[in-house]
């Protein structure tokens, strides 16, 4: 019982931490074009702002229940706050990975292949807080502006998304996501991206 509770004060005390992981970085790799400056700068807005609620919500539910409360509050508001915040501008504003918990967050094909070189870059040094991504593309008769940005694996996130999950959560996560993949990161992996897009 007294490592349990000092387990879940650990997770509360790291949040901040972790979660800072998440803040806006003012690199990008590609050079700036003037006309998606803006583009850009919103989207990070947007992460920042998706990434601080999350982390509140997390942190909440943590400590009102422990780990596997947190997996139920981030199985509901996760994808709450994302339609909120696509409610509030104009904004799509998701999660993918190459190893999703959430079949709902699958990439699709722009998504994979540059998480497949955000692997790449990772793997010849390039920090993972510091690597994004953005392009213009078209879309069934659309032009989409596409932002996505890695999100390194922290230490909390373990719990969650390692490889050696606590027994409760672990059948807590098979009965809410029979298809998870997001075990068995280790930290400073990609854990995955945020992917926005807008139609321009
Ligand atoms: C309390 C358990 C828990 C912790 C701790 C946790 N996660 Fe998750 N994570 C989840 C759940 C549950 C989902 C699925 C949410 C959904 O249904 O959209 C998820 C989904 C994700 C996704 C979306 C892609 C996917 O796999 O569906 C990313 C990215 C992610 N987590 C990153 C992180 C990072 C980075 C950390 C550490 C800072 C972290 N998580 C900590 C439970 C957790």
């Amino acid at each position: 019982m007294t490592t349990l509770i000092r387990f879940i004060r650990t997770i509360i005390l790291a949040l901040p931490i972790c979660f800072s992981a998440f803040t806006v970085n003012a690199g990008t790799v590609n050079a700036g074009v003037s006309a998606q400056e803006s583009e850009v700068k919103e989207a990070r807005l947007l992460i920042k702002e998706f990434s601080q609620t999350l982390k509140s919500t997390l942190s909440a539910a943590i400590e009102q229940g422990g780990l596997t409360n947190a997996l139920d509050a981030c199985h509901i508001e996760a994808p709450a706050i994302s339609s909120r915040l696509a409610a509030q501008s104009d904004w799509k504003v998701e999660r993918t990975s190459l190893k999703p918990r959430n079949a709902l967050n699958s990439p699709d094909n722009w998504e994979l292949a540059n998480l497949q070189r955000f692997e790449q870059r990772k793997d010849a040094g390039e920090p993972v807080g510091n690597i994004d991504t953005y392009s213009t593309i078209q879309d069934k008769g659309q032009t989409v502006f596409r932002y996505m940005k890695a999100i390194p694996t922290g230490g909390l996130c373990l719990n969650c998304h390692g490889s050696s999950v606590a027994p409760s959560v672990k059948e807590r996560i098979d009965a809410l996501y029979p298809y998870d993949e997001a075990l068995g990161f280790t930290v400073g992996d990609i854990r995955g991206a945020f992917t926005l897009q807008k139609v321009l």
